[in-house]
C-alpha cells in the first residue's frame, strides 16, 4: 500500500516502571473498550520475554515474536484474533535474549510494521516493566505514552522515574498519567497532584490526567478466569471507568495525533536508545 493512502494510526504506548500495577489489564481492557467504539485494534505485547496478555485473554498462541526474529514468520502470521475482534501480536515466555532488543531486533520489527497494511484505528503496546531500552525504544515510538501508577509510594516513585529518563534522554514532555487500583476518584486525583508537582518542579513538565480506574475484586476474579473484565463484568466498576477512559482517548482531537503508521516507524528509528 502507498504510505499516502495509509489512514492514520493512533500508537499508544502503555508503561509505568514498577511491574504488577495493572498495564497489561488496563491495555487488554482499553482495546476492548475502543473496540466497542468500532475502532480497529492491534495490541502489540512488548513486553517481549514474559508472556502476558495472551495468558490474561486465554488466547492460544502458535508463533510469536522469535519466530519472526529468526525469518521464519512474518508479523501477520504472528497476530492472532482476541476477544470483540481486537488483534494481538503476542510476546513469547521465557526469553531472556529479547528483554533486550538489539539493533537488528529493531530493524526487523520497523520492516515488519512497515509492510503490514492491515487496517489499524489504534496500536496499543504494553511494554514490561523497569525502564529497561526496550521500554524507553516503544515509549518513543509511540506518538502518546500513558503512565499507569497506583497510590504506591514505590509505584509512584518509579512512574516519576520513567518521566524522568524518558524527558532526560529523550526530551519528551507528553504523558498521560492513569491511576489504578485506588479507593476513589479523590485518591487518584491526590496521586496524580503528588506526581505532577515533582514533574513540574524537577523537570518542568506538565503531565495530563488522563482518568482512574478503582480497586475492584472482579478485575481479579476476571484475571483468574482468564477474561477481560469489559467482557464478563461490564458493569462493574472498574469497568465503566475503563470504558469511559476509553471514550475520552477516542473523544480527544489532539494535535498530537500524527502521521501514519509510518509515525510509528518513524518514531521507532529516532528511537536510537
Ligand atoms: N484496578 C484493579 N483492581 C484490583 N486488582 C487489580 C487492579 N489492577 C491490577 N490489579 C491486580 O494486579 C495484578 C497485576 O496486573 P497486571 O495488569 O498484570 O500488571 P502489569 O502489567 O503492570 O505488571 C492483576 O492480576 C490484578 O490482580
Ligand atoms: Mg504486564
Amino acid at each position: 500500500m502507498n504510505i499516502a493512502d495509509r489512514k492514520t494510526v493512533r500508537t499508544i504506548a502503555i508503561a509505568s516502571g514498577k511491574g504488577g500495577v495493572g498495564k497489561t489489564n488496563i491495555t487488554a481492557n482499553l482495546a476492548i473498550g475502543f473496540s466497542r467504539l468500532d475502532k480497529k485494534v492491534l495490541v502489540f505485547d512488548a513486553d517481549l520475554g514474559l508472556s502476558n496478555i495472551d495468558v490474561i485473554l486465554n488466547l492460544a498462541t502458535r508463533y510469536n515474536i522469535k519466530h519472526l526474529f529468526k525469518g521464519e514468520k512474518k508479523l501477520k502470521d504472528l497476530i492472532i484474533e482476541g476477544p470483540s475482534g481486537i488483534k494481538v501480536l503476542p510476546a513469547s515466555s521465557g526469553i531472556q535474549e529479547l528483554t533486550e532488543l538489539d539493533e537488528f531486533q529493531r530493524l526487523r520489527i520497523i520492516e515488519e510494521f512497515e509492510s503490514y497494511d492491515d487496517d489499524v484505528d489504534y496500536l496499543l503496546i504494553d511494554t514490561s516493566s523497569g525502564i529497561s531500552t526496550n521500554v524507553a525504544f516503544f515509549c518513543m515510538a509511540a506518538q502518546e505514552i500513558i503512565i499507569v501508577t497506583s497510590a504506591e509510594p514505590t509505584a509512584m516513585t518509579d512512574a516519576y522515574a520513567l518521566i524522568k529518563v524518558l524527558f532526560t534522554k529523550y526530551q519528551e514532555k507528553y504523558f498521560k498519567v492513569l491511576v489504578n487500583n485506588v479507593k476513589d476518584e479523590k485518591e487518584a486525583t491526590e496521586v496524580y497532584r503528588r506526581l505532577s508537582t515533582a514533574a513540574e518542579k524537577f523537570l518542568s513538565i506538565s503531565l495530563d490526567y488522563l482518568g482512574y480506574v478503582p480497586y475492584d475484586a472482579l478485575l481479579q476474579r476476571a484475571v483468574r478466569q482468564q477474561k477481560a473484565l469489559i467482557e464478563i463484568y461490564p458493569d462493574s466498576e472498574a469497568a465503566r471507568s475503563l470504558m469511559k477512559i476509553a471514550e475520552k482517548i477516542s473523544s480527544e482531537n489532539s494535535n498530537q495525533i500524527k502521521g501514519t503508521l509510518q509515525f510509528f516507524l518513524g518514531g521507532l528509528l529516532k528511537a536510537k536508545c
